[in-house]
């Protein structure tokens, strides 16, 4: 039988004092289409959420402008009060205007307004970790980072995290606040953060690949792939997660689904330990893309 168990994923100390199991759940996908409004199926959606403590996931990461507000609004529902350990990461720095639709904003009010409203709906008294979702271009970047930094310093946030950024960006931070995390897009075939990565492993800044499955649409493109795939029983998708679970100690991803057979599937991958060559041959194979 197939172990569905995150701990076996490993763990990270995020900030140095929340340690997470390092797979966790993305909670973009419990909204409508275009990340806009309810999820189709409400129910679907929350038994998805209660599915996770009991699977160990204890690392659940959200936005405000996912729905917007309806992620947030539904793990505080289903989920709060927390099991012990569970660190709920959200975001500000988005506006939405209809499906599919996503306008950056840092301008300081706005950042401080969506901090205290998570807390609101995720039912927290301090947001353990707050990522800024975009470093928006119109804004000051002293105006954005210094916002966050009283946020901090007035205990609304923990920790801060970073999404979307280069290692100048983060560097820039620095100055204003300690960086614990970074998000930025990666997985198997899309590896445009890879500089990042290696920025946040020298630094032990947790990265937080997302879109970490591509989407749900990985596919063995060659017969090494295929053969790594039937020789752990696995998908394109769980091979992929194991390989990046492989691929750094900080590596934190965060597969999205409203689906409980998904998330288990996704569970399942943190069983799977890939060897030395089997890592080699896909960080190859991912490399062409
Ligand atoms: N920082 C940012 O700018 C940013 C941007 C995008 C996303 N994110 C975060 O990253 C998380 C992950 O990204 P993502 O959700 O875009 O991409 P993803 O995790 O790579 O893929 C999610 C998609 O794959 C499907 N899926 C999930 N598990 C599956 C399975 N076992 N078999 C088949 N299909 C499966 C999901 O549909 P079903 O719901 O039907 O399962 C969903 O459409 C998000 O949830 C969000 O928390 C952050």
């Amino acid at each position: 039988m197939t172990t569905l168990d995150a701990s076996l994923s490993g763990t990270f100390a995020i900030g140095g004092d929340l340690t997470v199991n390092r797979l966790g759940f993305g909670a973009m996908r419990i909204t409508g289409k275009g990340i806009w409004g309810p999820p189709e199926d409400p129910e679907q959606a929350r038994a998805t959420l209660r599915r996770l403590p009991e699977l160990g996931i204890n690392f659940i990461d959200t936005a405000e402008s996912y729905g917007p507000y309806v992620s947030e609004q539904l793990i505080g529902e289903v989920l709060a009060p927390y099991a012990k350990g569970t660190v709920v990461a959200t975001k500000s720095g988005l506006t939405r205007t209809g499906p599919d639709q996503w306008h950056q904003l840092g301008r300081p009010e706005f950042l401080r307004q969506g901090a205290i409203q998570s807390l609101r709906r995720l039912k927290v008294d301090v947001i353990d970790l707050w990522q800024l979702h975009r470093i928006e271009a119109h804004t000051p970047r002293a105006d954005q980072f210094g916002a966050i930094q009283q946020l901090q310093q007035d205990g609304i946030i923990r920790h801060v995290g970073l999404s979307e950024v280069s290692v100048a960006d983060i560097k820039e931070a620095q100055r204003y606040f300690k960086v614990t995390t970074v998000q930025n897009m990666y997985n198997l075939v899309s590896r445009k953060a890879e500089d990042v990565l290696e920025f946040c492993e020298a630094n032990n800044i947790g990265f937080i690949p997302w879109r970490p499955i591509d989407g749900g649409n990985l596919e063995s493109t060659s017969p090494a792939f295929k053969a790594i795939m039937d020789s752990h029983q696995a998908s394109a998708s769980q091979i992929a997660l194991a390989w990046m679970l492989k691929r750094s100690p900080v590596m934190l991803p965060i597969p999205g689904t409203g689906k409980v057979k998904h998330l288990e599937e996704n569970v399942a991958a943190a069983a799977i330990k890939l060897s030395d060559d089997d890592f080699k041959t896909l960080d190859a194979i991912g490399r062409q893309g």
